[in-house]
């Protein structure tokens, strides 16, 4: 699935964006580990994908990287005294992230190499040199305090879209928290999927909206919520990849963010504040 664009300018500027998504993407960004690795034969991919021989007990896709077995502490293990929503194992596609980003992990350690014979299920190196866990903590490695990040394997609104198999507003739900923008709903390829639709995520210099989603369509530019058992019922929950884009490079301001976060957009998508 590739980020769809719709732009609304005329159509020379049309162009210009459609050309400046292309160089916004993977290679070179801070997520292309292939440089400086030559027994990565300059693949970007496969620090995180392989097409045979992937982690099924991942949650992301065709997955080239054991999971980690750390033990995490939770958000809300602080005692907040607003958090409403149940939190789950640390689980889906943020126990992916976290596969590099709790820093346990040499983030060159793969199940399958490039080339023949490099299949190897517990994960190597890909090179030989050491010492490549990402280190800075509490960002970019995370660590295993997961206090001091926003909540993540966590229910969204308090749950008041748990189970619910329609499009879901938490202000007039009977239940949960009602300081959130309403969640989508579809069952896609059979799937239950549940998403905050953005409709407008990027402005120019003069705050003239310049890029949109489609409304009701579930895209990359959307705030994504991924589909988890609360308690024996499916419902959305809050993951790393909510706000992050892994393949995104623009920065916003930070790479691999779905939307910008300029005026706090990335917050004010879910949070009614
Ligand atoms: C740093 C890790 C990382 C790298 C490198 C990476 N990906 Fe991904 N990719 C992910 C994660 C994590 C997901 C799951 C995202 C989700 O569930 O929303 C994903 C999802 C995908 C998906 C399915 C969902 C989507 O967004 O379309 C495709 C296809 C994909 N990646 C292709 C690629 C290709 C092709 C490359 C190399 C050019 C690549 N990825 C490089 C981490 C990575
Ligand atoms: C994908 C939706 C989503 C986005 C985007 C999002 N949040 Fe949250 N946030 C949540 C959910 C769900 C919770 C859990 C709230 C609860 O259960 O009470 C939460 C919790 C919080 C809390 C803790 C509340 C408490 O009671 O301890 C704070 C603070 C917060 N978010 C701030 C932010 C900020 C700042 C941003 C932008 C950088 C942001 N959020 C982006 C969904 C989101
Ligand atoms: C294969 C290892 C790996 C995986 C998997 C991975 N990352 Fe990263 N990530 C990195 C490295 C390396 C950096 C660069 C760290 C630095 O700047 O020192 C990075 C940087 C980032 C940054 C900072 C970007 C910036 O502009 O400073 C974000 C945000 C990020 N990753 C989010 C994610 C999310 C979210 C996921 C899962 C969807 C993920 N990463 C999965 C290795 C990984
Ligand atoms: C609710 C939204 C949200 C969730 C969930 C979230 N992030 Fe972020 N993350 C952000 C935003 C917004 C920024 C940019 C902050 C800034 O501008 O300094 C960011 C920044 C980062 C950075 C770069 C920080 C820096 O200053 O270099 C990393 C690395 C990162 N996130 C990884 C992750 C990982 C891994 C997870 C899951 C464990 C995660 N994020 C979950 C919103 C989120």
């Amino acid at each position: 699935m590739k980020l769809r664009r719709i732009c609304t300018g005329a159509p020379v500027v049309g162009m210009v964006f459609l050309s400046a998504s292309a160089v916004a993407d993977i290679q070179g960004s801070k997520h292309d580990l292939s440089t400086g690795i030559p027994e990565a034969n300059g693949e970007v991919c496969v620090f995180c994908h392989t097409p045979h021989g992937s982690d099924t007990n991942a949650s992301a896709p065709l997955w080239n990287k054991a999971l980690p077995s750390t033990t995490y502490t939770r958000y809300s293990s602080l005692g907040t005294a607003n958090l409403d929503g149940t939190e789950v194992a640390v689980g889906s596609v943020s126990l992916a992230c976290l596969s590099c980003h709790d820093g346990t992990q040499a983030v060159d350690v793969v199940i399958n190499k490039p080339g023949t014979g490099g299949y190897n299920a517990a994960g190597s190196e890909l090179s030989t040199a050491t010492g490549s866990n990402l280190s800075g903590t509490p960002i970019p490695n995370l660590g295993s305090d997961l206090r001091d990040d926003h909540p993540i394997s966590i229910d969204y609104a308090g749950g008041a879209c748990r189970g619910s198999l329609a499009d879901c507003d938490p202000q007039t739900a009977a239940t949960g928290d009602p300081d959130f923008s309403p969640a989508q709903y579809a069952s896609i390829n059979g799937q239950n999927q549940w998403w905050v639709d953005v409709a407008s995520y990027a402005t120019d210099a003069a705050g003239v909206n310049i890029e949109s989603g489609t409304a009701d369509v579930r895209e990359k530019t959307d705030m994504l919520l991924y589909t988890r058992d609360f308690s024996g019922t499916e419902g959305p929950s809050v993951e790393c990849a909510s706000c992050h884009d892994p393949h995104e490079a623009t920065a916003r301001p930070v790479s691999f963010l779905r939307i910008a976060n300029a005026g706090s957009g990335v917050c004010l998508a879910c949070h009614i504040k």
